[in-house]
């Protein structure tokens, strides 16, 4: 072979090489900027208006104070036009209103839900007790007794009868006590309406949204105990001025958001994934473990992940699959007696015990006794209930997941939800 011809044809494949790399690079750039666009819709997008309305609405504006043990108290930050809000009587509560507020107040037994995003707060009527409220209080105490003849006869103890006054506190936000068990949404869907014509926010227009029921005006109290200062709610307390009297020292609160944050960081370097899974794959044997036979748990889909900075899948299941445990375990306390001793809370388990989210044993040391949780458990307990319950409202979407026949015949039409 000649060198001319030689050269003629290194030439000829180079430029087909060359060629080939174009073709493949531009290949690979279309593929990288054109496909998103054609990704399956649920992998990108929250899986319904009320895990949106959790994370964009609820968890930001609702602040648990770091110290306190078993005293942390939770506030939510109410704003004019944008908090929904209800007052709804109780069998044990009724609330008094001035005429003009009066329309507000959803009366015991109404089971059409009045809301608003007018800024109203309760407060507890002053003592001494008026004539007017001296009666409805021995109303609500008949009442109940005509209610629970029972609890009567055997002379068990009546519960706390309260009358709240309805008010509209100063300026555009104000903070209010909410309740520290697990589930902190209120959620409706259905016999609702929200007062005062149009929607102040795009969220008031989903449907179903989540309120803050009965908020009762934050006052609170400094206390001193052996482990840091704590404030407890008392009516006759300092009112919260501000955002940044709440958050930052000494109150220093923390929001609900941040502590999610927290536990998620937590539940990566404490390495809680190398032996739980975070999914309910479409098996029959995952739903039903995370949930029952008579109420399947629905399987995970793309979109409950995505307001999640890490995720964790998992692939080992030493211990259960905890893509549900907000609803499969609710409760603080069992959490707080596992955590601290997984053993005596689960026969037999293996689980580490994790002592160092508590910070100190108030009662001197008894190694049985379950020490005071601190912002860590807050933290992981937090991420820990956000496992389930946000993507299993007690909605249609609930319903569709726990049957497929069900499901199919629904979406055929052949049969009306609930
Ligand atoms: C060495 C493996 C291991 C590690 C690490 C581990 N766990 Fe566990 N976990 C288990 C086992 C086994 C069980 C089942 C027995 C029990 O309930 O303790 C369990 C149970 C649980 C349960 C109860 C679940 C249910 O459905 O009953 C929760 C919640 C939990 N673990 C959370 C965590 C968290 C959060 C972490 C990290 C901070 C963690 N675990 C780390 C092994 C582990």
């Amino acid at each position: 072979m000649s060198l001319h011809n030689a050269m003629h044809n290194i030439e000829k494949s180079a430029i087909f090489t060359f060629i080939g790399i174009v073709l493949l690079f531009s290949t690979a750039v279309i593929a990288v900027l054109v496909a998103p666009n054609y990704v399956e819709q649920t992998w990108t997008q929250p899986t319904n208006p009320y895990q949106v309305q959790v994370y964009e609405v609820a968890d930001p504006n609702l602040y648990i104070s770091r110290a306190g043990g078993d005293n942390r108290q939770f506030v939510y930050h109410m704003k004019q036009d944008y908090t929904l809000l209800a007052f709804q009587e109780t069998e044990t509560l009724r609330i008094v209103a001035t005429p003009e507020l009066e329309r507000y107040v959803t009366r015991n037994g109404d089971p059409h839900l009045k809301l608003t995003a007018r800024l109203l707060m309760l407060r507890p009527v002053p003592l001494p007790l008026r004539d007017r409220e001296k009666k409805l209080q021995l109303e609500l105490q008949q009442e109940w007794e005509k209610q629970h003849p029972l609890a009567v006869h055997e002379k068990l103890p009546k519960p706390a009868f309260q009358i709240m006054e309805l008010y509209a506190p100063e300026g555009s936000e104000a903070f209010a006590l909410a309740p520290s068990d697990s589930l902190l949404e209120n959620w409706v869907d259905k016999d609702y309406t929200i007062l005062d014509g149009a929607a102040k926010q795009p969220y008031h227009l989903d449907p179903g949204v989540i309120y803050v029921a009965n908020p009762i005006e934050y006052r609170a109290k400094q206390t001193y105990t052996s482990w840091g200062t704590i404030w407890l709610y008392d009516p006759r307390g300092e009112a919260v001025a501000s955002l940044q009297q709440l958050t930052n020292p000494p109150m220093n609160f923390v929001s609900r958001r941040e502590l999610i944050s927290i536990g998620e960081h937590i539940y990566n370097i404490e390495g809680c994934w190398y032996c739980h899974t975070d999914q309910t794959r479409t098996l029959v044997q995952d739903v039903v473990l995370n949930g029952s036979e008579s109420f399947p748990a629905p399987p995970s889909s793309p979109g409950e992940y995505i307001y999640q900075e890490v995720t964790f899948p998992g692939t080992r299941r030493i211990g259960p699959d905890l893509s549900r445990v907000g609803v499969k375990r609710p409760s603080r306390d069992w959490h707080k007696g596992h955590f601290w001793a997984p053993k005596t809370a689960s026969k037999g388990s293996i689980m580490p015990s994790f002592k160092h989210f508590f910070d100190d044993d108030p009662s001197g040391g008894a190694p049985q006794t379950v020490g005071v949780p601190n912002y860590q458990f807050e933290a992981i307990y937090q991420y820990l209930v956000t496992k389930g319950t946000r993507i299993t409202p007690p909605t249609e979407a609930w319903w569709l997941g726990k049957d497929p026949i069900k499901t199919l015949e629904i979406i055929e039409g052949q049969r009306k939800l609930p």
